[in-house]
Parts: C-alpha cells; structure tokens; sequence
C-alpha cells in the first residue's frame, strides 16, 4: 500500500528537529542525506529485472519513491543551510553513481541487503522510540519513523526477487558487505561530521560517548540479522516485527493521506503496551 502521507512541512526545521538529542537528529540527518542518491538506485535495481506483473512489487517502488521525495524536501533546508550537508549530498551522489557501474544483478543484491539494513533501523529505532524521539520535533519524527514502518512492513519483496536471479544471489555476500560499509560509514562518518559543525553543544563529551553506545547498540541489532541473511535458507519473513509501527501504520487514512503524529498514535489502541514496551 502506497502512503503519500501529508506532512505539515511549515512545522519541520529539518536543521534543528531534534532539540535535546542533536546528536542523534545529525545522524539521522546523515541517513536522510543519503536517501535520494541510494533509493532510485535500489528501485532502478528492481526495475531492471521486474515483470511488471506482481503488484506487491510495484507497491514496493511506490513507496520507495514516496520515502526519496520526502527526505529531498526534507533536505532542501538542510542543504540550505549548512556547508556540511551539501559536501555530504555531494558524496552521497558520487558513490551511488560509482555504484551504478557495477551490474545489474550486484545492484539487486545490493537493494536486498539495504533492505536488511532498513528493516535492522526500524527495530533499533523501536527498541528506544521514546529515548530517541521523545525531545524531538514531533512532525520531523514521524517523517522518520514513517519511512522505517514502511520498510518493515515491504522487508521481504526484493529478497523474493533476488532469489529468482541466481547471479544475484551469488552477489549477495560481497554486496551485503558493501552496503553495511556505504550506508552505515556514511551514517557514522556524516552523523559526525553533522554534529561536530552544529555549535556548541558539539562540546560536551557526553554526547559523544552516547553517539559511540548508539552505534554499539545498532551493532548488535543489526550484525546478527545480517549473519542469519547469508543463509540459503533465510527469508526476511522470518524475522519478527517490532509490533508498535506496524500498528501505527494502520492509522493511517487514505482520504485524506495523513497519519496520526508517532506521539498521539496508538496509546488509546491495544497497541499501546507495545508503545510502552518499546519505550
Ligand atoms: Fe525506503
Ligand atoms: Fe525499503
């Protein structure tokens, strides 16, 4: 299901959306960055070898349009205003267009393991929803945690057609180390960057060190999901959901293509022990 959420663009400063953890919206904003180069490269990857016959297929790159347009208008500001940001943009569209040389079938295996990575984000993200989002701008964090809810409920539809491309398939374990160095190096290494040019609070070494435990913590969410991926037997189907986003997913309503902001979302549904257990 394609989602063209509306969102309140009047309320997102995305230079300054997260107001107690800047830290975390630098890195954040590394990952959106990043989004306009890497998903026309991983939909141009499905395109190349998709039928046009399952429909499951064409939602999937309807959404990841939807996500790359958003963070571009998302970016706009960010790029505006900030030197770094545009140095990084820059770099984000260089190696996407260095990757783009490589075949069609590297490309589709480097499209399943970013999948992986986005699924592993969404559960890292859900495991501190409120720790990480809770000082922040509400409207900028529900942009964020729209994408991730989407990327778990799509996990599986580039893996069945990698697995219908023996090429790609044999590609898969230099891709997935590929992917992990490109998308989490440019995270880590823009996240700093981003952060370390945003002012004074760059100063305290508590943020920092909380930058480091960030980057252990998703370490250990997503290394052992990317172990179990180079099983022959593995499905991303098998791998259970963080139950709070998807739940939120479903307020979602198509006459008039908005989503309850994450804040007010679900805490009157069943939903919301998950919401506190997540928290
Ligand atoms: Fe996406
Ligand atoms: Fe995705």
């Amino acid at each position: 299901m394609v989602r063209r959420v509306r969102f309140d663009w009047d309320a997102v400063d995305s230079t300054a959306w997260h107001h107690e953890l800047p830290e975390f919206g630098a890195g954040a904003n590394a990952v959106s960055l990043l989004m306009p180069h890497a998903e026309p490269f991983v939909i141009d990857a499905v395109r190349y070898f998709d039928d046009g016959t399952h429909e499951d297929r064409t939602a999937w790159m309807d959404q990841e349009a939807a996500h790359h347009g958003v963070h571009a208008r998302f970016n706009r500001r960010l790029t505006a205003a900030s030197r770094t940001a545009r140095v990084l943009d820059r770099i984000g569209r260089w190696m996407f267009g260095r990757l783009g040389r490589r075949s069609p079938e590297f490309a589709l295996a480097f499209a399943a393991a970013f999948e992986i990575v986005a699924f592993c984000s969404a559960r890292w993200a859900e495991s501190g929803l409120r720790r990480f989002f809770g000082g922040a701008d509400p409207e900028a964090a529900t942009i964020f945690l729209w994408h991730l809810a989407e990327e778990i409920e799509h996990k599986g539809i580039v893996h069945d057609l990698m697995a219908d491309i023996p090429d790609a398939r044999r590609q898969y374990r230099v891709a997935v180390f590929v992917a992990c160095v490109v998308l989490l190096g440019f995270t880590a290494v823009g996240g700093v960057l981003l952060f370390a040019s945003s002012g004074r609070r760059a100063l305290n070494p508590l943020r920092w060190a909380r930058l480091v435990g960030w980057g252990v913590s998703f370490a250990f969410v997503v290394l052992p999901v990317i172990g179990q991926s180079l099983g022959n037997d593995f499905h991303p189907d098998d791998l259970v959901d963080p139950p709070w986003m998807a739940s939120w997913l479903r307020e979602f309503d198509p006459a008039t293509n908005t989503i309850s902001r994450w804040d007010q979302a679900g805490l009157a549904s069943p939903s919301a022990s998950a919401f506190d257990a997540a928290a």
